[in-house]
């Protein structure tokens, strides 16, 4: 097979490259999805490979700016990554990940971050998995909080075409400091966010947007879809939360009251959730939340000396030793502190493989996790204890939707 990856020409290639994975969406690219990839990344992004000529799959990359305990770092939001039928495992996707990952490195983008569709498929190209992801499902009747401190501020229902000035400030305030959230272009809140698709309504309500003010400045949203069904006369409908973000304590509290409250509303579901959201110690009941959670995203340092410098470390230092099967200049002794990472010589206190530091990154695992599960070695306890305090964490990672 003679194998060619490429980065797509124009707006045809593009659309090919991503008819790989719409086979497994079950139709062709909707000219609404290749337009937002031509508005949101462009086909030089794209990857085309084509195999003996035809068509073998394809996959491109977003640009984004992930926030990081600390900081900000440059970031490729991989995605559409699909091979077709025809040429599975024969090692395109193989091909088209170190081609992408090296086109990042030249793009000076040390980090990939993606969703995996299978959590199989993404290690053995340095992923590893950054954070954890939440659903909740709550039944109206047992959402109360454990303190009856009443709401406050007032919630606006705001038009889609008006909500982008007040909802984008909201959730930029908040992304600056919550690792793994990244920030987003005008296009993306406007052909992504703010948005009502037939398709996203799966047969429910229209978005609605409720933007909440406290002393008239906007702090809290909650974008939402109400599913609305009656059983036997009694109401039993559905709030669907799409996304809901506050800058403060109250604003948060205040905005999920409003929405726990929706009457004719029997259930309140949300997902994406951070390990460490409010709504499980500000719920009376944590239990009837039905938390369940699994693999977030999952994250690549392609540049590990890039990468490490652009977040912020506890007291100390560190000396880590890493394995890279594809990258050799990331492979080797860093000592991690404050400054970021430089060379060491130094005998290590951790070794492990470039995936288990992506797990550390963003502080969805301490040291004393990955340690636990064989995906670090530690010289002693103490290592561990010391790189935990080096890789502070405050909040948990939170990628608030699917790319
Ligand atoms: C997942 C997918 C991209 C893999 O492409 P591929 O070209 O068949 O992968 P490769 O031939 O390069 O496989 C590389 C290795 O990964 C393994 N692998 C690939 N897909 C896997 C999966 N879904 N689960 C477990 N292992 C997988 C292969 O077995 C192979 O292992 P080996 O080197 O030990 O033999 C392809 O099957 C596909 O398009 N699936 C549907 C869409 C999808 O899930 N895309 C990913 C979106 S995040």
């Amino acid at each position: 097979m003679n194998l060619r990856i490429r980065p797509c020409a124009d707006e045809d290639e593009l659309r090919a490259s991503m008819s790989s994975i719409w086979h497994y969406f079950g139709l062709p690219p909707t000219p609404e999805a290749v337009g937002n990839f031509m508005a949101m990344g462009g086909p030089q992004r794209a990857l085309i490979a084509q195999a003996d000529g035809a068509l073998a799959g394809g996959c491109t990359a977003f640009p984004f700016e992930v926030t990081t305990p600390g900081g900000r770092v440059k970031a490729a939001g991989v995605t559409m990554v699909g091979v077709q039928p025809t040429h599975r495992r024969r090692g395109v996707l193989s091909a088209m990940m170190k081609r992408q990952l090296s086109d990042m490195r030249d793009r000076g983008e040390p980090v990939a971050y993606l969703w995996a569709s299978e959590e199989r498929i993404y290690g053995r190209f340095g992923y590893g998995l950054a954070g954890l992801a939440g659903d909740v499902e709550i039944s109206r009747d047992r959402a109360d909080f454990f303190s009856k401190e009443a709401a406050i501020g007032r919630v606006n229902l705001t038009p889609l075409a008006q909500a982008l000035a007040p909802v984008r400030e909201i959730y930029e305030r908040v992304a600056a400091t919550r690792p793994g959230m990244f920030t987003r272009s005008e296009e993306w809140w406007k052909r992504r966010i703010l948005v009502d698709l037939s398709w996203q309504r799966a047969g429910g309500g229209e978005l609605v947007c409720a933007v909440l003010e406290i002393d008239g400045r906007p702090q809290a949203y909650a974008l939402y879809r109400f599913d609305a069904k009656w059983e036997r006369s009694i109401p039993a409908g559905v709030v669907r939360v799409v996304e809901c973000m506050g800058v403060s304590p109250v604003a948060t509290r205040s905005i999920w009251r409003y929405l726990l409250d929706l009457d004719w509303c029997a259930t309140i579901r949300a997902g994406f959730l951070p390990t460490d959201h409010p709504l499980f110690l500000l719920s009376a009941e944590p239990r009837r939340l039905r938390p369940t959670f699994r693999d977030g995203c999952f994250l690549r340092l392609v540049d590990v000396a890039s990468s490490l410098a652009a977040r912020a470390y506890g007291p100390g230092e560190i000396v880590i030793e890493i394995a890279d099967a594809l990258f050799a200049d990331n492979a080797g002794r860093w000592i991690v502190s404050n400054g970021g990472a430089k060379r060491t010589e130094r005998a290590p206190d951790l070794v492990c493989d470039v995936s288990s530091l992506a797990s550390a990154y963003l502080g969805g695992f301490s040291w004393r996790q990955l340690v636990a599960s064989s995906r670090a070695k530690a010289a002693d306890d103490a290592a561990v204890v010391r790189a935990d305090r080096v890789f502070e964490r405050h909040d948990a990672p939170w990628a608030p939707e699917i790319f």
